[in-house]
């Protein structure tokens, strides 16, 4: 076996393997990568959560979804709206990636890499873009529209994006990924079989509205040549990354409730926005992923058709969006809103594992006299022990509410857990002890500064 002297081993890695690694580097042991998602049905809070956070990490990287996603990033006076590129941007010298789980409409792309380097964010250079990734095409939109219209089919609400469509195509094993784009030959051939497809169901529907297919095809070929430097295989990217001892920070999208598999089926998104997404939708294996960080707000909302057992139809709800602004990011729909949900806190705690909770948008709370809370659901009479698996079974849910005490002070901006005022404290040690999860952060406004992290907590020592 060839024998290495310590100097030889001239990455971290390697030096803390061999047993020689010199001061410093030990801390990678403690280092980590770390998923951040949502733990209810999305608009958490989660890009200003992963803005925050990504000053710690040296790569971002999104593994779900498309440009339904919405995070909104606060700096200063500057608002951004994330939609495809993940959140990390925002800070130089931070990599962001959008790997091989996203779906990817190079027009939203495009548009959104231009209006991010209008602001001065160099995005050529700290963009990576998975080979691949699936690529959503217009007429995906087309056919989402047919399925949202169809007679006795339950409308979702989606976004309209032409998400699910796409994903479908993935499975199906017909779509096109990033890499076929610069395969001119391989593309028309692929391009053209899927058109036909879907001018086809198309007609069979009686849709009229046109699409010039042959102009798609050519605008790709031009929308590659854009990305084409950005273009790789970025689970060896990321993969080479760990080896030099670079830190990834894990971007969800959605949230676990909006999950294929986990969420609300059939009001879902497409795509498995749960902590297992992070590493199919990537290629980082499980193993080396040490944490997950669950974004929660103090209520809880909900943008789209589908159950939602706490929803406040009347004036708590509308409370809630006046002062939360709950309004979707993507479509502007007004997000319906309702009062937080343990039950389903736990089960997004089961299928993630969370290690620590960030609880965002306290100060929405701040007039409230008193809030609800539900604490048990019960069912056809009896308490339920499980997640509902049919959205009829979880529409009959009664929520069992404790109300605790508002604190009718103004929290916007605290910075320090101990200047929260008793009751926002009681509040959240109540989520704590039910949910059965640290409350690790705490966001009190949309900026960076206003966020708290506990000292001591496992939120600390992930970040
Ligand atoms: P995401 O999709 O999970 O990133 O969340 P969105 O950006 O869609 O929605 C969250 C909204 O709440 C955004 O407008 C944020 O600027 C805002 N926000 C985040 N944290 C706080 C907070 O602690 N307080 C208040 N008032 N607004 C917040
Ligand atoms: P972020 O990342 C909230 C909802 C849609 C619809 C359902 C399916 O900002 O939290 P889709 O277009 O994905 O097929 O729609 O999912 N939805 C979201 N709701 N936040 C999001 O993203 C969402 N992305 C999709 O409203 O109910
Ligand atoms: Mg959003």
């Amino acid at each position: 076996m060839r024998k290495f002297t310590c100097e030889q081993k001239n990455t971290p890695l390697l030096q803390w393997f061999a047993g020689c690694a010199p001061s410093g580097v030990r801390e990678f042991i403690r280092m980590s990568n770390v998923i951040v998602l949502g733990a209810q049905w999305g608009d958490e809070g989660k890009g200003k959560v992963v803005d925050l956070l990504a000053e710690r990490f040296d790569i971002v990287a999104r593994y779900q979804g498309g440009h339904n996603a919405g995070h909104t990033v606060f700096i200063g006076e500057r608002k951004f709206v994330l939609k495809l590129i993940p959140s990390g941007i925002l800070r130089p010298g931070v990599l962001a990636v959008i790997g091989n789980g996203v779906v990817i409409d190079l027009a939203a792309l495009i548009e959104e890499m231009n209006t991010l380097e209008a602001s001065g964010i160099d995005v050529e250079r700290y963009l990576r873009i998975s080979n691949r990734a699936h690529v959503i095409f217009p007429f995906h939109r087309l056919i989402e529209k047919m399925s949202e219209a169809r007679e006795n089919r339950i409308p979702i609400g989606t976004t309209s994006r032409g998400i699910g469509p796409c994903y479908e195509d993935k499975t199906g094993r017909r779509g096109i990924r990033i890499a076929d784009l610069f395969d001119p030959e391989s593309f028309h051939a692929l391009y053209d079989t899927l058109a036909e497809d879907k001018e086809k169901l198309a007609a069979a529907f009686h849709l009229e509205e046109p699409i010039d297919y042959a102009e798609i095809r050519r605008k790709h070929a031009e929308y590659a040549e854009r990305i084409r430097p950005l273009v790789c295989d970025t689970a060896a990217l990321l993969a080479d990354s760990m080896f030099r001892a670079k830190r990834i920070l894990f971007e969800g999208a959605q949230g676990t409730m909006l999950d294929v598999d986990h969420g609300t089926y059939p009001f879902v998104t497409s795509s498995s926005a749960a902590a297992g997404g992070a590493s199919i939708g990537t290629g980082v294996p499980p193993t080396r992923i040490q944490g997950v960080i669950g974004v929660s707000k103090a209520y809880i909302t909900r943008v789209g058709s589908g159950p939602f057992p706490t929803e406040s139809k009347d004036g708590g709800g509308d409370l809630l969006r006046r002062e939360g602004n709950e309004f979707g990011a993507v479509t502007g729909r007004p997000r319906r809103c309702g009062w937080f949900d343990v039950p389903l806190l736990r089960y997004t705690a089961m299928v993630n594992g969370f290690d620590t909770l960030v609880i965002t948008k306290l100060d929405v709370l701040d007039q409230l006299e008193k809030i609800p809370v539900c604490v048990r659901y019960r069912l056809h009479g009896s308490d339920v022990t499980e997640m509902p698996a049919t959205y009829r079974a979880l529409e009959a849910i009664e929520p069992q509410y404790e109300e605790l005490p508002g604190w009718r002070t103004c929290t916007r901006g605290i910075a320090r857990y101990d200047d929260l005022p008793d009751r926002a404290r009681a509040y959240l040690n109540f989520l704590e002890e039910r949910t059965g999860v640290e409350v690790g952060g705490i966001s009190t406004g949309p900026e960076r500064n206003e966020t708290i992290i506990r000292a001591g907590s496992k939120l600390e020592r992930l970040i």
